[in-house]
């Protein structure tokens, strides 16, 4: 998750990121001047910064100015990967402890939130390439495996194995797949499928919309 690359070569990797993951993707230059869910991360990479200086009073104030233009709240203290994707982003909320993996895809409504008020862990881990389906609710320190996939509007109470699929609330898991289709499911999704691998001897099945994507 840590990278030594210069800032701009991060703001550029996440141009990109929407342009390979967004079906709608505009323009760059109309990603970089109006993607809510890219500008959340622009602004929370400041105040990450600024937190980890020991200047958290003003990690809180570039926060909450986030908070007020696109509509995202991410607290300066949460750890977030490359190449998040924040999809529409309305009303997401992002507690102070989660740990966010690479690769991973939100959508709008989502909470990483905590179930007590004590200090310490008490948000969620994402793992890698993870995708979090719109309204989803992802509740207190446990740990969405890589390559996951959370439901719309789940509620998710428990650890997620790497490669499940999770739906409903309570959030419950609705296939796991061995390990080497785990180690694909996110690319699956990308690449318009949705956890199943074509037969060779079969003919091709009509092309489908990715899982994720019916907005
Ligand atoms: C969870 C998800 C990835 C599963 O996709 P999939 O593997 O293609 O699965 P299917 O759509 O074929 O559904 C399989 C089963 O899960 C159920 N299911 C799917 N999504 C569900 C959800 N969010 N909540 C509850 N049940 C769900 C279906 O009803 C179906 O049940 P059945 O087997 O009893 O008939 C997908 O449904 C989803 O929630 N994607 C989120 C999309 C999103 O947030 N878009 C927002 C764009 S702004």
């Amino acid at each position: 998750m840590a990278s030594d690359i210069s800032a701009l070569a991060r703001a550029l990797e996440d141009i990109r990121t929407v342009q390979r993951r967004d079906p709608a993707a505009p323009a760059w230059w109309v990603i970089a001047g109006s993607y809510q869910g890219v500008h959340a991360v622009w602004y929370h990479r400041v105040a990450h910064w600024f937190w980890r200086h020991g200047m958290r009073s003003y990690a809180r104030l570039i926060s909450q100015r986030a908070r007020r233009a696109t509509g995202i709240e991410i607290h300066p203290g949460a750890q977030l990967g490359r190449r998040l994707f924040i999809d529409h982003g309305t009303g997401v909320v992002i507690g102070e402890t989660a740990v966010v993996g690479d690769d991973v895809l939100m959508f709008n409504g989502i909470n990483l939130g905590g179930t007590t008020m004590s200090p310490g862990k008490r948000h969620p881990t994402i793992g890698d390439r993870v995708v979090i389906g719109a309204g989803a609710k992802v509740l207190g320190p446990l740990r969405v495996g890589s390559d996951a996939r959370v439901g719309a509007n789940a509620v998710v109470v428990k650890d997620i194995p790497d490669g499940a699929t999770a739906v409903g609330i309570p959030a419950v898991i609705r296939s796991h797949p061995g390990p080497t289709e785990a180690s694909t499911a996110a690319s699956a999704v990308d690449a318009g499928d949705s956890h199943r691998h074509p037969d060779p001897d079969q003919p091709p099945e009509p092309v489908r919309e990715p899982a994720m994507y019916y907005i």
